[in-house]
This record gives C-alpha cells, structure tokens and sequence, in this order.
C-alpha cells in the first residue's frame, strides 16, 4: 500500500501546526505506522516528545534538514503508511519549497479570524508554484481554536471565499485539552475523559482526510 505524505504548514507562527501534528500524528498511528518529521528548526514537535520520553502515545518523530528533506520523506514513505511534516512558519524557507514539491497533501491550519486568513494568503501562492513541479498537490485549510463551530462570522466567510484553498468541514475547537497534552508531553489521546472532545476533533479531520 502506498503512504500519503502530509505536510502541515502556514508561514504564521502560533496557528496550531505542531498540535495539529503531533496530534493526527497519534491519530493515524493507530491506523498504521507513522512517522513525523520535524522540519521547524525550532523543532517544537521534538521538543513535545522530550517532555514525556516519548513513551510510545506520541508519533515516532524525527528532525530534518533542509539538504536533506526529499530524501529523508522518500526513505520514510517507503516504511511508514503515514508520514506527517510539521513545517516551519516561513513562505520563503528552501524547506516549505521541497516539502511542498513531495507531499500528497497540506493542511494549513488558521485561526478563524479575517486577519489570520489574509496573512495565511501568501500560502496559496505557494502552493500554486509547487503545483507546477506536483500537479496533484491536494490543499486544505483547517480551522483551529473554534469558539462556536458553526458560528463563523459574515466577514470571515467572505475572506474565505476569496481564498482558492478550500476549508476542511471539520477543525479544532479552541480546548484546554490541547493545551494540557502539550504541557504533559502527550498527544489529546492520552487524556483519557479531559481530552475526549480533543480526540473527536481530531478523529473527524483524519476521517474527513482520508475520504477525501
Ligand atoms: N485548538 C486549540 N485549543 C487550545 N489551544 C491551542 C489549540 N491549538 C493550538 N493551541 C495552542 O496555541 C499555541 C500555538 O500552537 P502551535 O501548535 O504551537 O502553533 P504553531 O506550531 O503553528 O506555531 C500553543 O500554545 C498551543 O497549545
Ligand atoms: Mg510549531
């Protein structure tokens, strides 16, 4: 069976990459072998798994640089069904470029705000420019840190709409959970009843991403 390669990304810091992550990381390892590759020098994922030991709840992660980030995901895509990229907030990082040019799939986490999906724009001109060299680049944006699920305000369904990349119709509601796996080392899964609503979020995108 052939891997699907997954690249979180979004040139804005602070978005949700590393949580969204590690977090389908845990997901799809229950689903088969998966590996995360930490491509943010400030390696926030590779911090995470420091925390616990990585006792085995987290994704097997590894770091990467970028000489070496094409070979390292082609290596890894042949022993791992899942392999995920945590990528570093940078448009312009030879990294992102390489990522882009050999992955299956992105997932642009933004918060669900107009101004966060104004500063996410440079993304889908990024994107357009890996297509060139990865024709079938699939690109989704996930909305992180929802109040009210299905209450996004007119004005930010109107930048949306302006955007080219379509919006998953599943996201991450804004939850104490994901903020608690990070500071115990442990992905929502582990939380056991405090990460139970954590756990649905994440289930829905990695259903929703496998069908799609
Ligand atoms: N859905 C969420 N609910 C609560 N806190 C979140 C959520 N998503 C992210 N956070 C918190 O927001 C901060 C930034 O998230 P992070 O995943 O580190 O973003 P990035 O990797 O894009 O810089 C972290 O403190 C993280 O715990
Ligand atoms: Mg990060």
């Amino acid at each position: 069976m052939s891997s699907l390669r997954l690249a979180i990304v979004n040139q804005k810091g602070g978005t949700g990459k590393t949580t969204l992550s590690i977090n389908l990381g845990a997901g799809f390892s229950q689903r088969g072998t998966t590996v995360l590759l930490d491509a943010d020098p400030q390696e926030s994922a590779g911090h995470w798994a420091k925390v616990s030991g990585n006792d085995g709840d987290l994704p097997h992660i590894e770091g990467v640089v970028a000489g070496e980030v094409r070979e390292r995901i082609q290596h890894l895509s042949d022993a791992h069904r899942y392999v995920l990229i945590d990528c570093p907030p940078h448009l312009d990082s030879d990294i992102l470029r390489r990522v882009l040019s050999f992955v299956d799939m992105v997932l642009i986490p933004i918060q669900p705000s107009p101004l966060d999906v104004w500063a996410s724009i440079g993304m889908a001109g990024a994107v357009q420019e890996a297509r060139v060299s990865n024709p079938d680049l699939r690109a989704y944006m996930v909305l992180n840190q929802q109040d009210h699920r299905n209450a996004l305000s007119r004005s930010m369904h109107e930048a949306l709409a302006d955007f080219e990349i379509p919006v998953l119709r599943n996201g991450l509601a804004r939850r104490a959970a994901f903020r608690s796996a990070a500071l115990e080392g442990c992905s929502v899964y582990r939380l056991g009843k405090r990460g139970s609503s954590a756990v649905n979020d994440i289930e829905a995108i990695i259903e929703e991403v496998l069908d799609l």
